[in-house]
């Protein structure tokens, strides 16, 4: 481990420290008996080992006493934005058509959805939610029990797999892309490595660089195709060679209807700057983002910034046409943000609601906050016609990607 990168960190307790360490044990065994591990296992380990990982084990991440906070978590005005864009769509596909929220983290974006819809008397058939972590999954049925009316609860359902029947509705993922373990990549004389996580002579963790296998070895070359250049020497990035596999396995059977994925990324030649010679990859421990990937496994949140050029081919390849892409400001403002601000501040109970209501906007919206470095992709599939807001059409920056 890195001191350096990691010192200014604070100190877990006790607890945390042991927690790590039982990761670290499985880790070390996986290793001792397998060999070195590639990094998008190590990456899958640490978040989601059974028990272990960090999105598996019942550490608070989300929000203020957590690890980084998320836009749902803000409040509620994120997600009166996503419905006031998508409910008309569903309206559209008629009474059985579903929404499908995947990875619901703390549930505050089911929570407010379905109040919303609720309360504009337009629900979906099912909303389901697709979470891998038990723990999560948990802890978003309790906060859903508490916050919603058994009628609008009865229409939440848990999904292990996605729907394997076909389906009309409505995807929605917000940063989910981003914790999808990731693979790394490094360029040595002109072939491509992939980097491995081994251990020492001590047993402590290090990152070695092997040569890639053909998948990801292809999908770099992809990557330098359509950029035009040739990665140089000892640049070293992220790629998701799955991706593809995945939206197939995920979105495959939605026969018609609209996906909306919120993430932080760039499309793929800012993406790959030849100057980010180290990727994208970040650690987030208690609001501090750091580059050590190996300091305590299982009490950071690991994440990637997403290529949405890789994801808009992904959706292509599973069947979507891109039907929008756009920074997260523009997403909200098109979706009525102002309206949806406007109408909670009238109904805010006193000074210190209005006051957090500005600060959500601020922080939605700002630049330098989530409104610039977060995006918005819309794809549809088997939609003659889509009922998006003109606003958003006009505010599309899809030939970018
Ligand atoms: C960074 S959190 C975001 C949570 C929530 N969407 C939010 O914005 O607060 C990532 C979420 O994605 C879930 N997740 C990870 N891999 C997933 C997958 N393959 N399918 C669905 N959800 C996944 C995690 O368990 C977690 O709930």
């Amino acid at each position: 481990m890195n001191r350096s990168k990691t010192s200014r960190l604070p100190e877990p307790p006790a607890d945390e420290l042991a927690h790590s360490e039982r990761l670290l044990q499985h880790l070390r065994e996986t290793i001792a008996s397998h060999g070195p591990i590639p990094f998008s296992q190590y990456m899958e380990r640490c978040l989601y080992a059974p028990g272990l990982g960090y999105y598996s084990a019942g550490k608070t991440k989300f929000g203020e006493a957590g690890d980084f906070v998320t836009a749902p978590e803000l409040g509620s005005l994120f997600a009166r934005c996503v419905i006031q864009v998508v409910q008309p769509v569903l309206g559209m596909l008629g009474d059985e058509a579903d929404f499908l929220e995947l990875g619901g983290g703390s549930g505050a974006f089911a929570e407010a959805a379905l109040l919303a819809m609720a309360e504009n008397g337009v629900l979906p058939h099912r909303y389901l939610i697709l979470e891998p972590s038990a723990d999560l999954r948990e802890r978003q049925r309790e906060r859903l029990a508490a916050a919603l009316s058994s009628d609008v609860m009865a229409r939440v359902v848990w999904i292990d797999r996605p729907p394997e029947a076909s389906w009309r509705g409505v995807l929605f993922a917000n940063e989910v892309i981003d914790a999808l373990p990731t693979t790394r990549f490094v360029m040595r004389h002109g072939e491509v490595y992939e980097e491995y996580v081994a251990l020492d002579g001590e047993a402590r963790l290090l990152r070695v660089d092997r040569p890639a296998d053909a998948l990801v070895a292809g999908a770099v070359r992809h990557v330098e195709r359509d950029l035009g250049r040739e990665f140089e020497d000892g640049y070293r990035s992220e790629i998701l060679p799955q991706l593809p596999y995945w939206m197939q396995a995920v979105a495959g059977s939605l026969e018609a209807g609209l996906m909306l994925f919120i993430d932080y990324g760039y499309v793929r030649r800012e993406f790959y700057l030849p100057e980010r010679q180290d990727g994208t990859l970040m650690a987030h421990y208690r609001h501090r983002a750091h580059s050590d990937p190996l300091f305590l496994p299982g009490l950071n949140d690991l994440t990637a910034s997403v290529d949405f050029t890789a994801l808009a081919e992904a959706c292509n390849s599973a069947g979507f046409s891109v039907a929008g892409y756009l920074p997260q400001a523009q997403f909200l403002i098109a979706a009525g943000l102002q309206d949806v601000f406007e109408r909670a501040y009238d109904a805010a109970p006193d000074d210190v609601a209005r006051y957090n209501l500005a600060q959500q906007v601020k922080k939605l919206t700002l630049p330098d906050q989530m409104g610039e470095r977060f995006q918005a992709m819309l794809l549809a599939r088997g939609m003659p016609a889509l009922p998006l807001p003109v606003e958003l059409l006009e505010a599309d920056q899809g030939d970018r990607l």
